[in-house]
Parts: C-alpha cells; sequence; structure tokens
C-alpha cells in the first residue's frame, strides 16, 4: 500500500472527502493546504490575512506561503509514517518544490465531468467549528442545517459562491491540470473515476493505492 500520496483533482472531486476517509484507514495524516490556510484565515494570523483575498477570490494563495505551511506540517513526527496531500501540489512550481524534500509514492487523479463538480461545490456546506463536510442532496445533515456533531449552525465557504465557483474551475485547468502530465512522465499517475457514491469511490481510490 502506497503512503506518501497526492491527491489531485479539480475543485469539487471529492479529494477531501476521499483524502480524509483513506488516511484514517491508513493511520496517516491527511494534510490539506486549504484547510491549513483557512485554519490560518479563522485564527486571524499574518499569513492567514494574506491569504484571506485570494481564498475568497478562488485563485491561488502565492507559492512562498503555501510552501512555508505545508512544509512545517510535513516536518512535524507524524508526517514521518506517510500522509495524503490534498490540494497540493496546484502548480508547475509548487510540484517541483516537493519534489526537492519529499519523495511520492503515488499521485492519484479522482476524475469527475465538470457539471457534478459545479453542483457538488454549490450544495457543500460545512461546519465552521469542527470543519465538518455536508452536501444539501448527497450527504445531508440530519437536524435541518446544523452538524450532526456539534450542533453548530452550518455555513457556505465563501468560495461556494458561483464566482468563485468558476474561477476556481478556470484556475484549475490552466495550473493544475499540467500536472497530470507531469506526474504521468514520471510514472506516478493513477487514475480514478471519482463519479458514484462516496464510498464506491473510495473503493477505487484503495484499489488504486494496493
Ligand atoms: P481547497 O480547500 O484545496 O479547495 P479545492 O481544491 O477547490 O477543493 P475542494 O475542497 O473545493 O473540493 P474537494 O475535491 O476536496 O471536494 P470535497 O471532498 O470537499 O482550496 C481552497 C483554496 O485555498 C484555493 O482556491 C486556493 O485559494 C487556496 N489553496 C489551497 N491549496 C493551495 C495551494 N497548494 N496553492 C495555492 N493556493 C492554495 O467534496 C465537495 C462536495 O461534494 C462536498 O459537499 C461533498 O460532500 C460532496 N461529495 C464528495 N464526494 C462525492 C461523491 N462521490 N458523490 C457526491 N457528492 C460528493
Amino acid at each position: 500500500m502506497m503512503h506518501r500520496v497526492v491527491f489531485l483533482g479539480p475543485p469539487g472531486a471529492g479529494k477531501g472527502t476521499q483524502a480524509a476517509q483513506i488516511a484514517r484507514e491508513l493511520s496517516i495524516p491527511h494534510l490539506s493546504t486549504g484547510d491549513l490556510l483557512r485554519a490560518a484565515v479563522a485564527a486571524r494570523t499574518p499569513l492567514g490575512l494574506e491569504a484571506e483575498g485570494y481564498m475568497r477570490a478562488g485563485g491561488l494563495v502565492p507559492d512562498a506561503l503555501v510552501l512555508k505551511i505545508l512544509h512545517e506540517r510535513l516536518e512535524q513526527p507524524d508526517a514521518r509514517v506517510g500522509y495524503l496531500l490534498d490540494g497540493f501540489p496546484r502548480n508547475l512550481a509548487q510540484a517541483e518544490a516537493l519534489g526537492t524534500f519529499a519523495e511520492l509514492d503515488g499521485v492519484i487523479s479522482l476524475d469527475v465531468a465538470p457539471d457534478h463538480l459545479v453542483r457538488r461545490l454549490s450544495e457543500r456546506r460545512v461546519c465552521p467549528k469542527c470543519q465538518s463536510v455536508y452536501n444539501l442532496s448527497t450527504k445531508p445533515p440530519k437536524r435541518g442545517g446544523t452538524c450532526d456533531r456539534d450542533g453548530t449552525t452550518l455555513v457556505q465557504r465563501p468560495d461556494d459562491r458561483p464566482e468563485a465557483i468558476t474561477t476556481r474551475l478556470k484556475v484549475y485547468d490552466e495550473q493544475t491540470a499540467p500536472l497530470l502530465e507531469y506526474y504521468q512522465e514520471r510514472h506516478l499517475l493513477r487514475s480514478v473515476d471519482a463519479s458514484g457514491a462516496p464510498d464506491e469511490v473510495a473503493a477505487r481510490v484503495r484499489r488504486a493505492l494496493a
């Protein structure tokens, strides 16, 4: 089973959903640069304040900031046994930088048709307290608009509004999609059909990682 893995895919492909599940099963950390950046924004750190505007608009946060936050996280002891990277790298410069401080076992590409992506993103709701992720049609909360775990009122991510979704999909096509070829050339890429229910996708991901 591969233990140092990148989950690659467009916004809404299910990277966070799959990486969280598989990381639990493998007892390795799920490292999402989006989650790390959102935590920095919520804590109002200098890095978070600098990142916030880029994120809200759906653009990429400058490489130097993201590399700093990711590198620091990868140096923590729990990442020695392995990690699932979600949302990083996102452009060629980040992939090159990652190659200087980490060796990957594989890259899982989650493939979903574009119209599904928009739907999944517009229907996503998150708990601002524990960060649990819901979906109004595929994973609705049990009680109205509140978190099943802690009862907090769920919110929509600022970048899940229509204008920001459009920008994120464009940024993915222009800057992140070229990584598919980059990792294909390095014989690391494994493509997974990410349509269908999350459990079906997880079964395909497990097979790809074996
Ligand atoms: P990030 O948080 O990484 O966002 P993203 O890549 O746009 O990915 P998402 O979290 O939107 O989607 P996902 O694929 O994880 O899908 P999910 O599992 O939640 O980044 C946010 C921002 O931070 C960026 O725009 C950028 O500004 C900045 N940033 C982050 N990393 C950066 C980097 N490296 N460099 C520069 N900037 C960076 O699922 C989505 C929804 O669909 C959920 O509601 C879920 O319940 C539902 N769902 C999941 N799977 C299924 C399924 N199989 N069937 C039906 N519904 C499903």
